[in-house]
């Protein structure tokens, strides 16, 4: 950010006024005008931050952070306990892939996280566990939490796991999910959870990426009443993973199945386990977690978290952001299979001391109150959530507001898309009642924590925008030419400096790393989403400029799911999109052309659509598939999806098609699409 904007967003406190910004996209990825929406602007007075954060010292700070970052780094990194102080706060090439943070530091993340809130905050809560079922309520302090972790660590010890080894965890919201995560960090085992919803493929693949030898599961989680069977899709999924030798199972009592040698009961062993376990202290740069997630090939990427970078920016961001003060309740609805999972309902608010609610339930289950009961039944304080899950809860109506107060908040969040700015309005009149400000944090699984968003009680809310960079941030747009756009523009978001949140590597291909994210835009981290910035330096995020699609804030690559219908054995060629969706954001639209012989049928599709739950899981089945005998290809046979896209948003403005083969198979493709407006 520049002086001009940080004047302007001073300027701007305490103003409320409406505007209306025309941009017009400059790159040739994005030629369309895009109109910023009509929104009042709230006044950042709206909420009085409780930590004393001024707006001058925010933005002084911000200046600091970007012109020293190692003296702004250095000065934070007090947040963290190391056992052996650093020497040197960065080093390294960001433009080579190249850096290190806290470079001859070691530290402890568990200690981090628990140990040292101990002897003052012992019995300070820790975590809320809430099932399903109302009566269903388990609490934990740091003291107890200390106790679960230690028993798990002995027995992960006792199977043989070591500092650096990889464990599989594929575990509902439960306790043992965080006491897992944990327990691994206290020997400096890297964790890679696989969200409970992916198929026995998916988690095959995900094991074999990190060759793991012990996984650990619960045989069963309760979702709308309905019993999912986890540890059945380990089963399938392990006869494709010789390396695993042990699977720690979380029991239900059901043990059917059970392979003798291999499957261990989790409570039986924790119990019989002793509850010291001195934790390891490892280098600071020593990777904390794997976490997969898709990009534009048919392979997830595993994304490699160190530990003191990781740790020390998710914990900040907690505390800054949500402006978090001890006793709040923090709740995130985010599955710890996430990203935001990890950074915060683990790892951000625990470092801060904070207590965390789980929810392991559906939240519009048994009805769209759920959510706000559980609110005022633990006095939340801070609630964040995606944009889809407010869509749906608005779209039952406000009746299932009124038997609850929800007085216990004090700030709401955002992750995943961007909230539309009617969504927001409902947010925050309705469920935060004109007091509570909203958090729309930008960020990815690469990027550790939140990079833009605005700063409570200093940014002036703009519904629909994420806004401002975070300390030691630095956005830019450029076009696809790399030229760097200023003032009002829209073109490629990038990150110019490191920060100590980013990703190391991807696991086992650093190429692949540098390929994806510091290539094309040398010098610079490319984030893949397109953004635009306003008159008054206001970051809009505008959607990913890649072959992925957010669909309910789950990052799903079109190129996983192409590949997964053409498994199916009758399509010959399959083209995957996203287009608007009322309640997801973006749906998933395939276009396939089935073998020569197959005819297209309602029974191919269903086959098509159980194909891709089998191989990726239920979260990528296509919304809708249109079966077509030809796809729109440029002469040299690719498959142009900018058009795709068009047919599927039920567009036929499609610009410049002199390079297609033929262009009337785009008429064709409109005749037939498969979606009423
Ligand atoms: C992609 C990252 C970060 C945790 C959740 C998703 C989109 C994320 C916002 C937001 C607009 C957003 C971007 C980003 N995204 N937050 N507040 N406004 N878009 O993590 O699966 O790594 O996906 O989600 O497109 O690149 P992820």
């Amino acid at each position: 950010m520049t002086l001009d904007t940080l004047d302007l967003n001073l300027a701007l406190l305490n103003l409320c006024v409406s505007i209306d910004v025309t941009v017009i996209h400059e790159s040739s990825d994005c030629q369309k005008e895009l109109k910023v929406p009509m929104t009042n602007i709230i006044p950042a007075s709206v909420y009085q931050r409780r930590d004393g954060l001024t707006a001058e010292q925010f933005y002084v700070q911000y200046q600091h952070s970007i012109d020293n970052p190692d003296v702004f780094w250095g000065k934070q990194a007090n947040l963290l306990d190391f056992s052996q102080s650093w020497q040197q706060v960065y080093t390294g090439d960001f433009s080579l892939g190249s850096s290190q943070w806290f470079v001859g530091g070691t530290l402890n993340t568990c200690y981090n996280c628990i140990d040292r809130h101990l002897p003052k905050h012992g019995n300070a809560l820790a975590l809320i566990w809430q099932g399903e079922q109302e009566s269903l309520v388990k609490r934990y302090t740091y003291r107890q939490l200390h106790e679960q972790i230690c028993r798990l660590a002995n027995v992960l010890t006792t199977y043989g796991i070591c500092a650096g080894d990889r464990v599989g965890i594929y575990l509902p919201m439960i306790p043992e999910a965080v006491i897992a995560m944990l327990a691994c960090a206290r020997l400096g085992a890297v964790h890679c959870v696989v969200f409970a919803g992916f198929s026995a493929e998916s988690l095959a693949n995900r094991f074999n990426d990190i060759s793991c030898r012990l996984v650990i599961t619960a045989e069963q989680s309760i979702r709308a009443g309905k019993t999912l069977l986890l540890k059945q899709q380990v089963d399938i999924a392990l006869t494709q993973c010789a390396l695993v030798k042990t699977v720690l199972v979380v029991s239900a009592g059901q043990n059917s199945d059970w392979v003798d040698g291999r499957d261990i009961d989790y409570q039986q062993a924790v119990d019989q386990a002793s509850t010291d376990y001195p934790c390891v202290m490892m280098s600071a740069e020593a990777p904390l977690f794997i976490l997969h997630t898709s990009g534009s090939t048919g392979i997830p990427k595993g994304v490699v978290h160190r530990t003191a970078g990781y740790l020390l920016y998710s914990a900040l961001t907690f505390k800054v952001l949500f402006d978090y003060q001890p006793g709040d309740v923090f709740w995130s609805t985010a599955d710890i299979g996430w990203i935001t999972g990890h950074s915060y309902s683990i790892y951000g608010p625990l470092a801060n001391g904070a207590t965390v609610l789980l929810f392991e339930g559906l939240p519009t289950y048994p009805d769209a109150s759920r959510c706000w009961q559980i609110i005022d039944q633990h006095h939340v304080a801070i609630f964040y959530t995606a944009p889809t899950l407010l869509r749906s809860l608005m779209r039952e109506g406000d009746g299932y507001l009124v038997n609850s107060s929800r007085a216990s908040l004090r700030v709401l969040g955002t992750v995943g898309e961007p909230i539309n700015p009617s969504v927001w309005q409902w947010y925050f009149e309705k469920i935060g009642q004109s007091r509570c400000p909203i958090v729309d944090t930008w960020w990815q699984t690469e990027t550790g924590g939140v990079l833009i968003a605005p700063i409570v009680g200093i940014t002036p809310l703009q519904p629909g925008a994420a806004s401002q960079p975070f300390w030691g941030i630095a956005p830019a747009l450029m076009d696809d030419q790399l030229q760097v756009l200023t003032g009002v523009a829209s073109g490629n978001l990038v990150i110019q400096q490191p920060w100590p949140g980013l990703m190391q590597s991807i696991y086992g291909d650093h190429q692949r790393f540098l390929t994806q994210y510091m290539a094309r835009f040398p010098g610079n981290y490319l984030t893949g989403d397109g953004a635009k910035r306003d008159e008054i330096g206001t970051y809009w995020l505008m959607g990913r400029l890649d072959d992925v699609v957010n669909c309910s804030g789950h990052r799903i690559g079109t190129a996983e799911v192409e590949s997964a219908l053409i498994a199916q054995g009758d399509i010959a060629e399959a083209a995957v999109v996203g287009f608007p969706h009322a309640i997801k954001g973006e749906g998933i639209y395939a276009f396939v052309t089935p073998k020569s012989g197959v005819l297209p049928s309602m029974a191919l599709k269903q086959a098509l659509i159980r194909q891709v739950a089998s191989i990726i899981g239920p979260i990528a089945k296509p919304d809708v598939i249109q079966f077509t005998e030809n796809l729109p290809k440029t002469r040299s046979g690719k498959i142009m999806r900018r058009l795709l896209k068009q047919i599927a948003a039920g567009s036929d403005d499609f610009g410049d098609t002199s390079t297609l083969t033929d262009p009337a198979v785009l008429t064709q493709l409109l005749r037939q699409r498969e979606i009423e407006d």
